[in-house]
């Protein structure tokens, strides 16, 4: 938690806050909740991504939209490889702040605080954007409200109509040198849209296939941000986190009596929480017996990042843990936080390989368990950076300085995050191979 110099500035911007309009409706993160009801039966897959770190200085009307495109060209290959509809939520609106492991940096003999994140302080090393501000709060309440509207314009408004998105993916693949690869699964879906039209079923005739339901999710991570935030909703009275649909607590701050699990439990939100290596199995009981006392299925979704090598020995004393009192939760699995390396160049990146490595070893772990590998959890956007090494189009390291613009960890670009998609599509299908066995 960053501290504030002045704490009469800070109860100023609290305020500001707190008279702002919600940005969320409570009965939309009831909505969310009940989706991931959905998928904690099995019945539906989460996918959630985004940036590491929103900023002020990436905040552009084509980041939104590129975000956006490639999430649903994802979300269309998922709902078809799993035969499931797939809940989509951007770590979109609201991801600002960021945890460090140290709460100063120093460069060349100078020591300024660390680089919190845009709501907190400014990424550039001098002593006046170090500085926590509780201005920049109000910024990136403005900044989320703005990036929620075009969301739900995108959402709504005729975009994200499904025929489009097929198409983007046929644009996109079309240049791409591992299209082929790719061309089966992608051609599939295009037969599978024509035979939907032939029968009369087309974006004209069923408004669902016009629009999508997209919800928006961040770190709850800056309390004085998420607290001014809460409301109480007037149809139930219960407390809501207006910020985001869906807010999760990060691997740091999720042990037992931290504030963060203090302020989550009092919100009616559904929540995420991230498991790394360090999670005990007891603990992670009792923080799920505090987070969600009336066991409600939707309410929790467990984003385990353990890395590549230690997936396959970490998570099954979780699943073990909560199967055996009968907790109800969403397992997903992030496979960015526990993979990142430092490249020869000096950068942070995440080898591809090592993604997918992991998101197999926890779809592995789920069908040995007979569990469901309910979702992934990305670091991603729609531009063509260079931040992850390898994928189809393989980034090296020497190339990792060309787009570097992440404020935080590297993400996954457009044509990673699509290939990634395509991969998964592979291991839903052995899912969904299991599943007609098991019915049959
Ligand atoms: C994050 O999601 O950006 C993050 C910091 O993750 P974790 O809390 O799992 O380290
Ligand atoms: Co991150």
């Amino acid at each position: 938690m960053p501290a504030y110099e002045d704490a009469a500035e800070l109860a100023a911007a609290e305020e500001t806050l707190s008279n702002y309009p919600p940005l969320v409706f409570a009965g939309e993160a009831r909505a969310l909740k009940a989706d991931l009801a959905d998928v904690a039966a099995g019945k539906a897959f989460l996918l959630q991504g985004g940036d590491c770190a929103e900023s002020f200085a990436e905040f552009h009307p084509n980041n939104i939209r590129d975000t956006f495109r490639v999430l649903l060209q994802m979300a269309v290959v998922l709902t078809f490889a799993g035969k499931l509809p797939v809940v989509k939520v951007g770590r979109m609106a609201g991801q600002f702040a960021k945890p460090r492991s140290s709460d100063t940096e120093t460069q060349g003999g100078v020591t300024l605080p660390s680089y919190f994140g845009d709501n907190v302080n400014g990424i550039e090393f001098t002593p006046e954007t170090r500085r926590n501000d509780p201005q920049r709060m109000v910024r990136a309440y403005s900044q989320a409200a703005a990036t929620l509207n075009l969301l739900r314009a995108f959402a709504g408004g005729g975009y994200a109509n499904l025929r489009q998105v097929h198409q983007w993916t046929l644009d996109f693949m079309g240049r791409s040198p591992w299209a082929d690869k790719f061309a089966e699964v992608s051609g599939r879906i295009g037969e599978a849209l024509d035979f939907m039209e032939a029968c009369g079923i087309d974006p004209q005739t069923v408004p669902q296939l016009q629009g999508t339901s997209f919800y928006t999710s961040h770190e709850a991570l800056l309390l004085p941000y998420e607290q001014a935030m809460a409301r109480q909703d007037s149809l139930t009275g219960d407390w809501y986190d207006t910020s985001a649909h869906m807010v999760w607590i990060g691997d740091r701050t999720r042990f037992e009596g931290s504030a963060h699990v203090e302020f989550a439990r009092g919100i009616g939100n559904p929540l995420g929480m991230k498991c790394g290596p360090s999670m005990e199995p007891d603990a992670l009981v009792r923080l799920l017996d505090v987070l969600n006392p009336a066991r409600e299925a939707g309410r929790m979704t467990l984003i385990s990042r353990f890395g590549h090598d230690k997936v396959e020995a970490g998570l099954p004393p979780l699943i073990r843990a909560v199967e055996r009192e009968g907790h109800t939760v969403v397992w997903s699995c992030d496979p960015m936080h526990g993979n990142v390396v430092k490249a020869d160049s000096g950068y942070k990146t995440r080898p591809f390989d090592r993604i997918l490595t992991e998101v197999k070893g926890f779809f592995a772990v789920h069908r040995a368990e007979g569990t469901h590998a309910g979702g992934i959890h990305i670091e991603m956007t729609g531009q063509d950076v260079t931040e992850c090494t390898g994928g189809a189009v393989a980034i090296t390291d020497a190339r990792l300085g060309d787009r570097y613009h992440t404020h935080c960890d590297p993400r996954l670009n457009a044509a990673q995050s699509l290939e990634l998609a395509f991969l998964l599509a592979e291991m839903l299908n052995l899912e969904v191979a299991e599943r007609q066995a098991n019915a049959a």
